[in-house]
């Protein structure tokens, strides 16, 4: 292949420099305070695009706007199509950041923002080793496709439709998403599982408007004690979920890959510390990494109900809200979970509270043949751009809309993440190595020309 590295070495400051610009555009896409800032991202990713010589365009939604660009089609090459996302999570609790969330700041090799590693930095780039090949060489040795959504963060409501109705377009061999972490620092990976998810909110009503504790405490049922009793009653001492049928589509783990994942080199010692906690939790008879890939999972996300203020405040809330979400693993159905839960928590419901249950939304995890050739391609791209071959993992976050791409266009995926443990996704302080940013967009660059020797029809 004709060698890229020159013009990667050559532009780094400018790769960072753009990256820049697009984390300083706060969109965050589940607060409509900012629906303006999606939008306005949404415009410099297609502008950016269409910089770099492919044509782009932006799709308007019910939601926030959808980018699809593609660079021209190559005769007898295949095609990969990109997935990415633009939309950002809150930054919230502002106070806990070094610097702010939307002036991104280097310090200690890391770049600091929202948005830095997920999912601005890692997929973008894809967009800079697709600059490269363009304006280094010339031309790419294959076709690629880019899909960028701002609706990640919210469950990709406006893409699914949008996918459906646009098979043909988005046609390729090869689906390629970076959106998740390395194993480690100096140990790339590339991931062959995600989880699902399913999230729901929990509101409990009472009496018609808060009671004094004292006067009315004992005779009527307490909303808010009825939400941790009845959120409680969903999983048990043993992190077993006690949902009716919940663990019925769950496949039971192979030996050999317990003990694939047994071998990784994983100090639960040091993630202890990385997490500030003194003990690890979760669900007997499996190990951390099997916890926190390979196994469903009930979370409590937040509650709202009664005072929080200063001091005290003797109440029987009127009301009580929780949101809580589940993991899933693959062959498990967040709409059969959805029926279930419900019964559930009907069972578990005082008398005198009403409830009511909103499912917010779902996607299904999956795994992927790590055996296929594109595979192998992949890893070849990642031990020239880092230097050492990636080991495979499987994740335990979840990309809502991956599932829903590899079912409709029947392609391969590849999952390839240049994040690392510690970035702070979701957290205060997200940053992202600098360091990986280049070695992922050289790893992109050498990826482009692997794909583009793969068969996919053998
Ligand atoms: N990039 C993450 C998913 C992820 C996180 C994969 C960590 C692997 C490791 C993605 O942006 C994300 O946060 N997804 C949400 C989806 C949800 C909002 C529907 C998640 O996993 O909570
Ligand atoms: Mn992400
Ligand atoms: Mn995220």
């Amino acid at each position: 292949m004709p060698d890229i590295a020159p013009y990667l070495e050559e532009n780094r400051e400018q790769f960072e420099e753009d990256l820049c610009e697009l984390l300083r555009i706060p969109s965050v896409s589940t607060d409509g305070a900012h629906r303006e800032d999606v939008r306005q991202a949404s415009r410099w990713v297609a502008d950016h695009f269409q910089q770099i010589g492919l044509t782009a365009e932006v799709v308007e939604t019910d939601g926030h706007p959808i980018v699809y660009a593609e660079s021209p089609p190559v005769e007898g090459k295949p095609t990969a199509l990109v997935y990415g996302h633009y939309d950002v999570q809150p930054p919230d609790p502002l106070s806990a950041w070094i610097s702010p969330p939307f002036e991104p700041t280097r310090r200690d090799g890391n770049l600091y923002a929202r948005g830095a590693t997920d999912d601005k930095g890692q997929m973008l780039t894809h967009v800079k080793s697709v600059q490269a090949w363009m304006e280094a060489i010339g031309t790419l040795p294959l076709q690629v496709k880019f899909l960028i959504e701002g609706e990640e963060e919210v469950g990709s409501g406006s893409l699914r439709p949008f996918i459906r109705a646009n098979l043909d377009k988005l046609a390729c061999d090869v689906l390629v998403i970076s959106d998740m972490s390395q194993f480690a620092p100096g140990q790339p990976a590339i991931t062959y599982g995600l989880r699902g998810i399913t999230c729901f909110e929990l509101r409990l009503t009472g009496p018609k408007q808060d009671l004094h504790s004292g006067s009315f405490g004992g005779a009527v049922a307490n909303p808010a004690v009825a939400l941790t009793k009845m959120l409680g009653g969903l999983i048990d001492e043993e992190g077993r979920i006690q949902v009716p049928g919940f663990y019925d589509d769950v496949l039971t783990l192979p030996d050999s890959e317990r003990e694939q994942l047994a071998s990784l080199p994983f100090d639960q010692r040091s993630f202890m510390e990385q997490l500030g906690v003194t003990e690890l939790a979760g669900e007997r008879g499996y190990s951390t990494l099997e916890r926190r890939w390979a196994r469903p999972t009930f979370d409590i996300n937040g509650m709202t109900t009664g005072y929080g203020g200063e001091g005290s405040k003797t109440i029987i809330p009127a009301t009580a809200a929780g949101k809580f979400s589940f993991r899933l693993v693959p062959n498990q159905d967040p709409a059969k979970v959805a029926e279930a839960l419900q019964t559930r928590l009907e069972e578990l419901c005082p008398r005198g509270i009403s409830m009511e249950l909103e499912a917010q939304h779902g996607s299904a995890g999956f795994v992927v043949d790590p055996t296929r050739p594109a595979v192998s391609a992949a890893v070849r791209a990642i031990e020239r751009g880092f230097g050492r071959p990636p080991v495979f993992i499987r994740e335990g976050g979840s990309v809502p809309v991956v599932a829903t791409l590899i079912d409709q266009l029947k392609v391969d995926c590849l999952l390839l993440g240049w994040g690392q443990n510690d970035d702070n996704t979701h957290s205060p302080n997200e940053k992202f190595c600098l360091a990986d940013f280049h070695r992922a967009i050289k790893s992109s660059a050498y990826l482009w020309h692997e794909i583009s020797r793969v068969d996919f029809d053998a």
